[in-house]
């Protein structure tokens, strides 16, 4: 089968989609980015892959969220975004915020796993080659690693962006302290930290909570909330039941005994409340976190097309870009 070449849509930048500079940063990124965590990997077919990633760009969708063990199995997500790259995308290669991360298991042996400057340095080496790319505007520490020195890492990322392989540096789930000492060094170095990735929605108020988002205020550091729906829980998917098709019948990353009767009533209260205002239960969910002072971007999932629309919806419910307080 020949397949068509693909031509991103001439009102991409047309569809209302808006744009949040990140921190005191120049780059700006989409209030809505899109996460390969799942959907992407080897196991999932290309076919639905390229065309939820098509849709997003053709949407406004200019960021794209990767790490070096997206799949299953690990690194395929990062192949299978080097594919639709070299398909569709290399010629809007500088309309795209790329990021990838390394900090969870990735190889076996001491060198692939946390945060020493070997594992940083070659994971992101093999990275580039499977996602076709030469650099990535962002490449993230994917966890805190208690053991390594902080220094360590922090000069690796460093020194990776003296080296033109990353654009720009950003840290996830790292604790407060953690967070406090690498804004210091990596401002010190000129190379300054670009964005805290930290999981932020209606059921996880934890950034909110430990101060992270108001250390990411007070030095000009963007946040962009991952997991934005709870990997599904705050949309209508759980509402009657578990569909077959649906992240919790994996029974991996989301398991079915967390939805209790009291959080499907919860749940249930936020739906009718949201369908009250003329929202779907996602958008509600979505706005939520975009109306939070701080906050750059929401790095939705999605396992099709319409889920995605469905998401985007939001942009069209956001009033005005940080308009409430916390
Ligand atoms: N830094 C980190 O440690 C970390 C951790 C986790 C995630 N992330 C990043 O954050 C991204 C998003 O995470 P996530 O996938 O958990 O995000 P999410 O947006 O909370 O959940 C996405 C999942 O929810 C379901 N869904 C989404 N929209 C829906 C809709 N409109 N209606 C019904 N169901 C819907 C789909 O699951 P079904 O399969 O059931 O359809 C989808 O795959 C990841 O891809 C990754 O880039 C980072």
């Amino acid at each position: 089968m020949i397949e068509e070449i693909y031509k991103a849509d001439c009102s991409r930048y047309d569809n209302g989609m808006k744009y949040r500079r990140c921190g005191r940063n120049g780059v700006m990124l989409p209030e809505v980015s899109l996460g390969f965590w799942h959907n992407f990997g080897a196991v999932d077919p290309l076919q639905r892959s390229r065309d939820i990633m098509r849709y997003a760009f053709d949407h406004g969708v200019t960021h794209f969220d990767l790490a070096n063990n997206y799949g299953p199995p690990y690194g395929s997500a990062e192949e299978t975004f080097g594919k639709l790259m070299k398909d569709d995308f290399l010629p809007y290669r500088d309309e795209m915020f790329i990021s990838t991360k390394a900090g969870y298991d990735m190889w076996p042996g001491p060198y692939g796993n946390w945060g020493s400057r070997k594992y940083l340095m070659a994971s992101l080496d093999q990275s580039l080659k499977r996602m076709n790319l030469e650099y990535v505007d962002l490449f993230y520490s994917h966890r805190y690693d208690p053991e390594t020195p902080l220094e360590e890492t922090l000069q690796a990322m460093v020194d990776i962006v003296k080296r033109g392989k990353a654009l720009y540096l950003g840290i996830s789930r790292w604790p407060l302290e953690a967070t406090r000492f690498a804004i210091d060094y990596l401002a010190a170095r000129d190379t300054p930290l670009l964005i805290y990735q930290g999981r932020l929605n209606m059921l996880d108020r934890a950034p909110i909570d430990e101060g992270i988002i108001d250390l990411c205020n007070e030095s000009g550091v963007g946040f962009i909330s991952f997991s934005p729906l709870a990997q599904g829980l705050l949309t209508n998917r759980y509402l009657n039941g578990i569909p077959e098709d649906s992240r919790m019948s994996k029974e991996k990353f989301l398991k079915k005994s967390m939805l209790t009767e009291e959080l499907l009533d919860q749940l249930r209260q936020w739906n009718t409340k949201a369908q009250s205002s003329g929202m779907t239960l996602a958008e509600k969910a979505l706005k939520w976190i975009l109306d939070t002072r701080g906050v750059t971007s929401v790095l939705v999932g999605a396992s099709s097309v319409a889920q995605l629309k469905t998401n985007l919806g939001v942009i069209e419910k956001q009033e005005s870009a940080h308009s409430k307080l916390i």
